[in-house]
């Protein structure tokens, strides 16, 4: 039977590239990086190099922070929860899943993305991992979504996360996806979303190059890339919106630099926020 599949696809060259950082930063295994990864990571490395000079930050440095933030929390999340369950969806060629399940045995771990990406993920594990579960092979916009849930019990706390997946898409379709998560995981005992989600680049002072360098990045995608909010509280009411009790949203400069947490409600000017939603 052929597999179902929603238009909503993205194409996904920028899973080899970030799988790609993910091996350049000391974070991942070769097996997970593919020459295509290698190839984009030649061709955007001038333009990174540029923007970190002279616009203070770059892709790559926003994909470190994202990373980082989302890694953390999965650990204080895993610390609560010895009997955690991780659903990770559109994980590209990311490490995570492989560093957390040999680093934390008594969770489980499972990864989803659309059919190629969930194949050339499950055959670079496959070399690297024995008893590797398979990737689950599911278009997030389809019922087999449903399904994905269905794989994990839930008398055991289940943790969703995805990671530079969001903005791909427009509002109401995004709307879509977090109240389907809302909604699939409603019966877990606790349930937990962790996304990172890029904000619309108002404080940034060359933030029309950034909108810019989206523009290009939607062309080349095919996708509807977009920025969605402006303020942390815009995002709270969307999650609330779409059934999620409490929402949390952290920027890079109170998680790395302090930052007083009473500025939670302002943009501090990072390209990157994390969110960690709950549906208590
Ligand atoms: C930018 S990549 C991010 C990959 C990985 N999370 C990372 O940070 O390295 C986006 C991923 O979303 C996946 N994707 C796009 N549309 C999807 C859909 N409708 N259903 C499932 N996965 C999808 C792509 O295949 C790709 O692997």
């Amino acid at each position: 039977m052929t597999q179902q599949l929603s238009k909503h696809r993205h194409i996904s060259f920028t899973a080899h590239y970030t799988g790609y950082i993910w091996y350049q930063m000391g974070i991942s295994h070769p097996a997970l990086a593919t020459a295509k990864g290698k190839t984009l990571a030649a061709l955007v490395h001038p333009i990174e190099s540029w923007a970190e000079k002279y616009v203070g930050g770059s892709m790559r440095t926003t994909l470190k922070q994202r990373h980082t933030m989302l890694d953390q929390h999965l650990e204080k999340l895993i610390e609560q929860h010895p009997d955690l369950q991780v659903l990770e969806i559109a994980c590209g060629l990311s490490p995570r899943g492989w560093w957390f399940r040999q680093h934390y045995p008594s969770i489980l771990y499972r990864e989803l993305d659309l059919p190629d990406m969930a194949a050339t993920k499950q055959a670079a594990l496959q070399q690297i991992e024995t008893d590797s579960k398979d990737v689950l092979s599911v278009d997030l916009f389809t019922d087999a979504f449903a399904s994905a849930f269905k794989v994990f019990d839930p008398q055991r706390p289940l943790v969703i996360i995805s990671e530079g997946l969001i903005n791909y898409f427009e509002k109401p379709l995004l709307q879509q996806l977090i109240q389907a998560i809302a909604s699939y995981g409603r019966n877990f005992k606790e349930l937990h979303y962790l996304t990172d989600i890029y904000p619309e680049p108002t404080q940034n002072k060359l933030a029309t190059i950034i909108w810019n360098s989206s523009r290009l990045l939607k062309w080349m995608s095919r996708s509807a890339f977009s920025f969605h909010f402006k303020t942390p509280a815009e995002v709270e009411t969307f999650f609330h919106g779409a059934g999620f009790g409490q929402v949390e949203v952290l920027q890079p400069k109170q998680f790395f630099e302090n930052v007083d947490l009473e500025s939670n409600q302002e943009h501090l000017g990072d390209l990157v926020w994390m969110i960690q939603a709950t549906n208590k």
